[in-house]
């Protein structure tokens, strides 16, 4: 079959493998990624499908409202895998204007694009899909118990980024409700993998023992976050997005928690065994800093759910997902100078200073 899909976002570290999964997997869809290529978006993320012929890519900002209604005529769009955000906490407590904008403003410029577009065609909504992308933080934090995230479990956003991302996920409700949109959300736990930007926990610390930097452990360690390979949750998005039911939602997780510290422990010895120094040598750059402020203690999710009715399941084991990733940046030393060459001191600077 046919079908003509927006990927917002495609450029960034998430949606680069959701593009190339689509693109090699779909030759039939035409596969248009809409980015405006911030500093986490990058087009070398993508290099190895930019030639396709079912591929292209725009330049452009999903809050200007005017061009996303062009591209939906240009390209009759009937799909849409909504990924584009500002999606990093810290960068959300220094600036929540850029996160309110991007990630709401944004999120609803798409949604009233799609909806005008859409209801103006004789079939209207059928054949339409909007599957909007989130995250687990919306459902704000678990103690240190055995309880999960579940898609009953009431939102709770704590930082800029997660209440942002809240609000754009009942506007997309909304839109279903209200209009009818044949919309899916999924909430999902933290990713990692290649082509993510270095300011995540695990690209961060593998670049910073390669340059043998300090690594800014926020508070004790203790945090937990529940890790899933990046490959995996493009896998989910693939699923969800033909078989997901219409105004449902879904988690995704890969039942995969670690605290901060042990995680943090595992890339460095990782990292201190493939580029062959001794067992422990990285341990002195671990720096106990300043807290993140409203840090959430524990995200954990329960994917059940998307098991029992779709069959999805997570496709690696952590032990080698962490081993596959390190080796990536380890052998993709240039895509990470590139990235880290320019504004990116400034930030760092700025970020960590006086922590
Ligand atoms: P990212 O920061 O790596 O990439 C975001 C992309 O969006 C970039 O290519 C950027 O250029 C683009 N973008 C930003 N503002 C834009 C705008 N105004 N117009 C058009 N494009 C714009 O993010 P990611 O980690 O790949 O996350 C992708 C999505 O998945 C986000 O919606 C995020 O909330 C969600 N999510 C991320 C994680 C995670 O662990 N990274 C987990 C769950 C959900
Ligand atoms: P991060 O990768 O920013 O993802 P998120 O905040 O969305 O979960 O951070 C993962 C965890 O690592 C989080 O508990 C904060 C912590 N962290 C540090 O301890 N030091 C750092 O330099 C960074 C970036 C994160």
């Amino acid at each position: 079959m046919k079908r003509n899909i927006l990927i917002t976002g495609g450029a960034g570290f998430i949606g680069s493998h959701v593009v190339r999964l689509f693109v090699e997997k779909y030759p039939d869809y035409n596969i248009i990624n809409l980015d405006k290529l911030t500093y986490a978006g990058n087009l070398a993320n993508l290099k190895d499908v930019e030639q396709k012929p079912n591929y292209t890519f725009v330049k452009a900002d999903i809050c200007d409202f005017d061009a996303v209604c062009e591209i939906f005529d240009k390209y009759d769009i009937d799909g849409v895998i909504h990924l584009a955000a500002e999606s990093h906490v810290d960068r959300s407590i220094k600036d929540p204007f850029t996160f309110a904008r991007t990630n709401v403003i944004g999120t609803l410029s798409l949604l009233q694009a799609a909806r005008l577009k859409w209801e103006a065609k004789p079939e209207r909504y059928e054949g339409k899909r909007f599957y909007h992308i989130s995250t687990d933080e919306v459902y704000g934090a678990l103690e240190f118990d055995d309880t999960l995230f579940t898609e009953q479990t009431k939102y709770d956003p704590h930082s800029p980024y997660s209440a942002s991302k809240a609000s754009s996920d009942h506007f997309v409700r909304a839109f279903h409700d209200t209009y009818g949109m044949p919309t899916v959300v999924t909430n999902c736990s933290n990713n990692y993998g290649p082509y993510q930007f270095p300011e995540k926990l695990i690209p961060l610390f593998i670049n910073n023992i390669r340059h043998r930097r300090p690594l800014p452990v926020y508070g004790k360690g203790e945090n937990v976050r529940d890790w899933l390979y990046v490959e995996d949750h493009a896998r989910a998005i693939d699923v969800i997005f033909h078989e997901g039911k219409v105004a449902d939602t879904y988690n995704i997780g890969g039942f995969n928690e670690w605290r901060n510290i042990d995680l943090i422990k595992v890339i460095i010895r990782t990292v201190d065994r493939l580029i062959g120094n001794p067992e422990g040598y990285s341990d002195e750059l671990i720096t106990y800093v300043t807290d993140r402020a409203g840090h959430d203690l524990r995200y954990a999710i329960d994917s059940r759910k998307l098991k029992n009715e779709l069959g999805w399941e997570p496709s690696l084991q952590f032990e080698e997902g962490i081993e596959k990733t390190v080796r990536w940046y380890l052998d993709n030393q240039e895509w990470m100078d590139n990235i880290t060459s320019g504004e990116y001191e400034k930030y760092y600077e700025e970020m960590y200073k006086g922590r």
